[in-house]
């Protein structure tokens, strides 16, 4: 894991909107989180300083890399993406760079696409990175604080290898959407979509010339160029769909919540894991929670979370570990791991 030298308390946010930090402490969980340095540090550079951490834990090395999955929702360009930045600056050989677009369960996502390419024998050494530097594009007016206050930026990865045993593997992953609610959580702006799914009239898309249509003075102006989210929507879906896809990965591999060395779930709101892990009826032991120090670092946050969790010897060689994530989409997702 990587994550900035630069914390941000919950007091820090209250120079630019009104906020404190009861509010966020008692709503989220959050208690700091870390923003990049402006110009030395992009979404790439955090994901290739856990990357290479990542690469030296597995005995391996850059050039042995066969195949880069990069998962994000705020890349260092529109296009291209992050995962062929990443091979570049790791001086990798010319493989291939996929990027994922799933938001908080990006990581999981890609985790699963890595799992599938192994077990056919395609590659033998994949890289999955999943890094945000939200704080560049939050909006940090009173406006945007139900959004600005939850998110933080960092990264982290793993590298994923065929395993010669049946002691350490990826026993099942499963993935899911419904795309009925895809603008409860979603930044529009800039896009193509030309108010074709909105209710609103986001810009004046029929009437700007060619060439202002896609990043218009009328969508900064208007500040619909941030995140749109609507926490309670989000929340009650959350704390459904979380458990559901936790039982699913162990249903299919029969074992129960009491099973479970480690939950790791994505970092979303304290009080979502709370609920998910009263729902399962899980001891404080068997859930990894770490958002009060980083916030929710979307695709990052499950590998930040296993990182610690791992460095801190909450999981060892064969333990059962279940990663789940829901987010913007909705999208959501599990992997069920014997460490
Ligand atoms: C975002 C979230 C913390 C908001 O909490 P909530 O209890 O639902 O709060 P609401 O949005 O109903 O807002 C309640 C009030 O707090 C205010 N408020 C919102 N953000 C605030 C902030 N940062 N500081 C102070 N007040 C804030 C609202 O303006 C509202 O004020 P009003 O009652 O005067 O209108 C909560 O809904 C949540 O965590 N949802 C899940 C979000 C999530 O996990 N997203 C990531 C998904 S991967």
């Amino acid at each position: 894991m990587y994550v900035p030298s630069h914390v941000v308390t919950n007091h820090d946010l209250t120079q630019y909107m009104d906020t404190s930090d009861e509010w966020i402490r008692e709503r989220t969980g959050i208690i700091e989180r870390r923003y990049a340095h402006r110009t030395d540090e992009t979404t790439t550079t955090m994901g290739l300083e856990a990357a290479r951490i990542a690469i030296e834990r597995a005995g391996t090395t850059p050039q042995d890399i066969d195949f880069v999955i990069f998962a994000t929702l705020s890349p260092d360009y529109y296009f291209p993406g992050c995962g062929v930045l990443l091979q570049r600056a790791m001086k990798m050989k010319e493989v291939g760079a996929l990027d994922v677009r799933n938001q908080c369960s990006g990581f999981v996502y890609a985790i699963s696409v890595a799992d599938q390419f192994i077990r056919s024998g395609m590659y033998k050494n994949i890289l999955v990175v999943g890094a945000e530097k939200h704080s560049f594009g939050l909006d940090f007016s009173t406006r945007g604080r139900n959004v600005s206050v939850i998110f933080g930026d960092g990264a982290g990865a793993v590298v994923m290898q065929p395993s010669s045993d049946d002691k350490h593997k990826v026993l099942s992953t499963h993935l899911h959407s419904d795309g009925e609610s895809a603008e409860i959580l979603a930044m529009y702006n800039p896009g193509t979509h030309a108010n074709y799914w909105l209710d609103e009239k986001l810009a004046d898309f029929d009437t700007a010339e060619l060439g202002e249509m896609f990043f218009s003075h009328t969508m900064i102006d208007n500040a619909q160029v941030f995140p749109n989210m609507d926490g309670q929507a989000v929340f009650k879906k959350a704390v459904v769909k979380f458990p559901e896809v936790i039982m699913e990965a162990l249903d299919s591999n029969n074992y129960k919540p009491a099973d479970l060395k480690l939950l790791i779930p994505h970092q979303a709101n304290l009080r979502i894991s709370q609920f998910v892990q009263q729902k399962l009826r899980l001891r404080d032991d068997q859930v990894f929670n770490n958002i009060q120090h980083y916030g929710n670092t979307t695709a990052a946050s499950i590998p930040i979370a296993l990182c610690e969790a791992w460095e801190q010897g909450r999981i060892n060689e064969g333990d059962l570990v279940c990663l789940a994530a829901f987010g913007s989409g909705f999208t959501w997702a599990s992997a069920l791991l014997k460490w």
